[in-house]
């Protein structure tokens, strides 16, 4: 898998399977998670498939979203390019990154989100408007 649109990326990580025991999955600030981790959350109880969550970027927290048991679809659109990912593995989380319109949908019943943060929450750092996402977009373009 390929990611094709700007401020994101894929985080593998550190896997220790066994048979019998289970499979233990380690995610280390700094080291897979490209950021010291403020926050950490977590979503579960996705009993209506046909809900979407998300939508909405943000203007400065970083993230990286991962799906510890089931699975989603997750929609990533920087502005520019728009992509589709069905994350049905703990091996790997997604990067979403600033200015990152991110959706996340079709969940199977059984579908747990982990979501490591570089900031602790503030409403002030969210873009819910589509339309104010790509303004901030283009005047961030325009800076550089
Ligand atoms: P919301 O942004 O709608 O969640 P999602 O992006 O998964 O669809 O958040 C739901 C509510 O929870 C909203 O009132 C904000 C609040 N919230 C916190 O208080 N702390 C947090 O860390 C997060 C992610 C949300």
């Amino acid at each position: 898998m390929k990611i094709k649109v700007k401020n994101s990326g894929i985080v593998k990580l550190t896997v220790r399977k066994d048979r019998r025991r289970g499979d233990l999955f380690v995610a280390e600030s700094m080291k897979n998670i490209p950021f010291p981790i403020k926050r950490v959350y977590s979503v579960n109880n996705l009993k209506d498939s046909s809900v979407v969550r998300g939508q909405h970027a943000h203007k400065k927290t970083k993230q990286v979203i991962f799906c510890a048991n089931g699975s989603f679809k997750l929609s990533l659109d920087d502005g520019k390019r728009k992509q589709e990912i069905l994350l049905d593995t703990h091996a790997f989380g997604i990067i979403l990154g600033p200015r990152l319109w991110h959706a996340m949908s079709g969940f199977s019943k059984d579908c747990v989100i982990v979501v490591f943060a570089s900031e602790h929450y503030n409403e002030k750092d969210y873009i819910r408007s589509y339309e104010d996402f790509l303004k901030i977009v283009k005047k961030h373009e325009q800076r550089k």
